[in-house]
């Protein structure tokens, strides 16, 4: 699709030994990326360094969808968000609602819970979400000040509905912030922040973003700003405070220099390189490549005779693709295999079983270029789960099901 496309992949050349690294990130990076990372030491008040990180800020309103959320971009990684969001929008004792679709959402009601929270978390089965009946039921049985979403669980690959949960809050509970997890989805799934009225957007630099890991996005509504500088209590927090934060980043936009802590100088430059390229093609067209991408893969799954962790199209991200193994096969057996075919990619982390999928991730330049990956990652699959014994042919009628008929809950 790009216009930066195949030139300035970074696809192994033939005969390479080198595997793709195809799990739910860490992705695979564009030549271009990877050139902007190997930048030499470079002050962070250089006018160079002080140019890209303004760029940042600029290129992310526009990668998410809005004028006026505040970027911040710091050292961390997306789990750093997550503390973020807590340490800045929570005070003790307040009611967070949860909505845990895998071991993502799990940890994110953790890290609410670490700073006081009362968290109520909202499962749903495994492979599917919270229906939204359910989530309009939550909101209205009491006031929370937040509820979370995350809108792809890298456990399962289970595709939240952030704008579902947006509509509701301003229908039922119009106070509560929403906080989307979009460590696994920004850039690859459709999301528009001021349109959806979303109020924190939690991200990582090492997904669709298309960078090595290293920073911490989170963009943060006015509204979540206005109820931080609201707060009763302070922040009890240093490194993450929000207040510490806003000046640099406002400084950094103006093209001038502040200090409160060193920030990752050549990730900066390869997330404006990243941002950049992203940006060439649109996010539009960006997201069109992601959904035509994960078309394939899912196609590809259900020729296998196997089925995707997710339920349902309508509940499936487009970021990667969580698989069901026969069960003759352990994610142990079969790994091992596409490695040796270039490929590696991720087994299960629900805990119980974690032996019993696979994952495959195909966001960043793997979706949006021209590069072969996909191909690569199909054939390998086919043949690695062949050698593993598995018969498209005998598993297709129908595909047996590694969930039991009332699939437990996480
Ligand atoms: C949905 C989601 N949230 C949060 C995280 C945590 O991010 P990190 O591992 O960068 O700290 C991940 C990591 O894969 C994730 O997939």
């Amino acid at each position: 699709m790009s216009s930066s496309s195949s030139s300035s992949s970074s696809a192994p050349a033939a005969g390479s030994r080198r595997p793709l690294c195809l799990i739910p990130g860490p992705v695979e990076m564009s030549a271009s990326v990877l050139k902007a990372h190997s930048t030499p030491a470079t002050a962070h008040t250089d006018p160079v360094f002080v140019e890209a990180f303004g760029q940042v800020i600029e290129k992310l309103r526009t990668v998410v969808g809005t004028e006026t959320a505040q970027p911040f971009v710091i050292a961390g990684s997306g789990t750093l968000g997550w503390d973020q969001t807590a340490a800045n929008l929570v005070e003790a004792g307040e009611e967070v609602l949860v909505l845990s679709n895998g071991y993502f959402g799990e940890g994110l009601a953790d890290c609410m819970e670490a700073y006081g929270a009362q968290v109520t978390r909202l499962r749903a089965e495994i492979g599917n979400r919270q229906p939204l009946a359910q989530v309009a039921q939550a909101l209205r049985a009491k006031k929370h000040k937040i509820v979370t979403v995350s809108q792809v669980d890298t456990s399962t690959g289970v595709l939240g509905d952030v704008k579902g949960v947006c509509d509701l809050v301003r229908e039922h509970s119009p106070e509560t912030l929403v906080v989307v997890d979009g460590v696994c989805a920004t850039a690859a799934e459709r999301l528009y922040f001021d349109a959806w009225g979303v109020d924190v957007l939690v991200t990582a630099s090492q997904k669709a973003l298309g960078c090595p890991p290293g920073i911490s996005v989170v963009v943060a509504s006015q509204r979540a700003l206005r109820v931080l500088a609201e707060r009763r209590t302070p922040v009890a927090a240093y490194y993450v405070s929000w207040a510490r934060w806003q000046p640099i980043m406002q400084a950094y936009e103006a093209r001038a220099v502040k200090y409160f802590a060193t920030p990752c100088v050549q990730t900066i430059f390869a997330l404006n390189t990243a941002l950049s390229e992203l940006l060439s093609d649109g996010m539009e067209a960006v997201f069109a490549a992601h959904e035509r991408t994960s078309a394939r893969v899912k196609a590809a799954v259900a020729a296998w005779g196997l089925q995707t962790v997710a339920v349902s199209g309508e509940v499936s991200a487009t970021a990667m693709t969580a698989v069901w193994l026969p069960e003759t096969i352990q994610a142990s057996d079969l790994l091992p295999k596409l490695k040796a075919r270039g490929v590696v990619a991720a087994g299960g982390i629900l805990a119980g079983h974690a032996q019993r999928y696979f994952r495959l991730g195909h966001m960043g330049i793997t979706a949006t270029q021209d590069n072969g990956f996909v191909d690569i990652m199909l054939a390998a699959a086919a043949e690695a789960l062949a050698e593993c014994g598995h018969s498209a042919a005998a598993a297709s009628a129908p595909a047996p099901p590694r969930r039991s008929a009332s699939p437990p809950r996480l």
